[in-house]
């Protein structure tokens, strides 16, 4: 058989090599210090369980609407609605098996074959490999460390081209945790506006920002604006797979329709559970943003301690994405040879930058515990210096 020239061009995980490794420590008995992985370590609250639980006593384990049970887009409508005052309703909202397939289905509905898609980098993996399969083209823009990575109205401006059909916002960002500034998102929310350009604005871990403001531009604006969300993160759900979109009515119409043919609804039962998620007890979230707060003040002390080591302050997600190119030898010389000799040599294992399109860092996850960050960090440091 033969495999598509649109899937041979697509590029797989660029985490596999250091993955590999980090499986065949553990498979070997050897504790390994796992900062790899972009999820929550906390479990589901037991209120949303305890809703699914209840969703499938009720035998609610049919088929829903591709776009996902009113219950739930309603739910959703409504949280918007409350933080940014705009008047939403069912009819915007396209539920999906989590945020990635509400990109997809936003890049197929939005972008024609040779579109340009502005992403601002370092971006997160997926992002790229979306618009290829639109057959549209990514734009990358390079936002600064020395800016803590936030990306600014006039660096997307220059990126700008007559074939812009998308502009591609992440905030807080994976891999960077940057927040963009209210000032600059506002800003590039008036230029989508006056250039016609549509604005996907992707937060899935809006809830996980410290002691900063958080906006979206849907505020401002809801005809160019579409805005991405997922249960994933926020309620520590990812394996649930809800995620979804609200904006135009049009354009949700559209991604319900490919939704549909491609993929039907999302799971039913998680359907229940993200009600209850959304309009249930929000202490959970709480918590675990202040658990996130406490480690992130931890995780920058411990790394700023390694000598030759820089760190943004990133000001959102779990996330902290260390420079460590002053490390780099002759044979260590990129950051997936980093990550290789940190997994080898002192078994914590966190992602190379180069897959974010950021060579030179490599991205923490700090969503583990205490504990695990101090050892793991501090057998970093030292295996980090063993090389100066
Ligand atoms: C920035 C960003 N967007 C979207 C997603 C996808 O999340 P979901 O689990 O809802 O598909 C992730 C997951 O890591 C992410 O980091």
């Amino acid at each position: 058989m033969q495999i598509t020239e649109r899937l041979q061009a697509l590029a797989g995980s660029p985490t596999t090599a250091v993955k590999q490794v980090a499986d065949q420590l553990k498979r070997d008995g050897i504790k390994v210090y796992d900062f790899g992985v972009g999820e929550p370590d906390f479990g589901t609250p037991e209120n949303i369980k305890d809703a699914a639980v209840g969703a499938m006593e009720q035998n609610k384990t049919k088929y829903t609407t591709a776009r996902g049970i009113v219950e739930l887009r309603e739910a959703i409508a409504q949280r918007y609605n409350n933080k940014y005052g705009t008047a939403f309703g069912p009819e915007h909202v396209v539920v999906s098996g989590g945020a990635k397939q509400s990109l997809y289905n936003l890049m197929m509905t939005l972008v024609n074959p040779g579109d340009e898609v502005i992403i601002p980098s370092p971006y997160w993996v997926s992002y790229p490999a979306l618009v290829q399969l639109a057959q549209g083209t990514s734009v990358f823009v390079e936002t600064k460390a020395e800016n803590d990575f936030k990306v600014t109205a006039s660096e997307i401006e220059a990126a700008i081209t007559p074939r812009t059909k998308v502009i591609n916002l992440n905030s807080p960002n994976n891999p960077t945790g940057a927040v963009i500034e209210i000032e600059e998102l506002k800003q590039i929310t008036e230029m989508a506006v006056e250039k016609d350009i549509a604005l996907i604005y992707d937060e899935c871990y809006e809830c996980f920002v410290f002691g900063k403001e958080h906006g979206n531009p849907i505020q401002w604006n809801q005809e160019k604006v579409v805005s991405v969300g997922s249960a994933s993160k926020t309620y520590a759900m990812t394996g649930w797979r809800i995620g979804w979109m609200i904006g135009l009515k049009e354009v949700a119409a559209a991604s319900d329709r490919f939704q549909s043919q491609a993929a039907s609804n999302p799971n039913s039962i998680a359907q229940w559970a993200a009600v209850e998620a959304l309009l249930g007890e929000q202490d959970a979230v709480d918590e675990m943003h202040a658990a996130y707060a406490k480690r992130r003040t931890m995780v920058l002390d411990l790394l700023n301690q390694v000598d030759g080591l820089t760190c943004p302050v990133p000001e959102g997600a779990f996330y902290v994405f260390p420079d460590v190119s002053n490390f780099f030898n002759e044979e260590l010389c990129d950051s997936i040879a980093i990550a290789k000799y940190l997994l080898e040599e002192a078994h914590v294992a966190v992602v190379p930058g180069s897959g974010f399109g950021a060579e030179g860092y490599v991205r923490i996850s700090y969503a583990a515990s205490e504990q695990e960050l101090t050892e793991g960090l501090t057998r970093m440091g030292e295996a980090l210096k063993a090389l100066k």
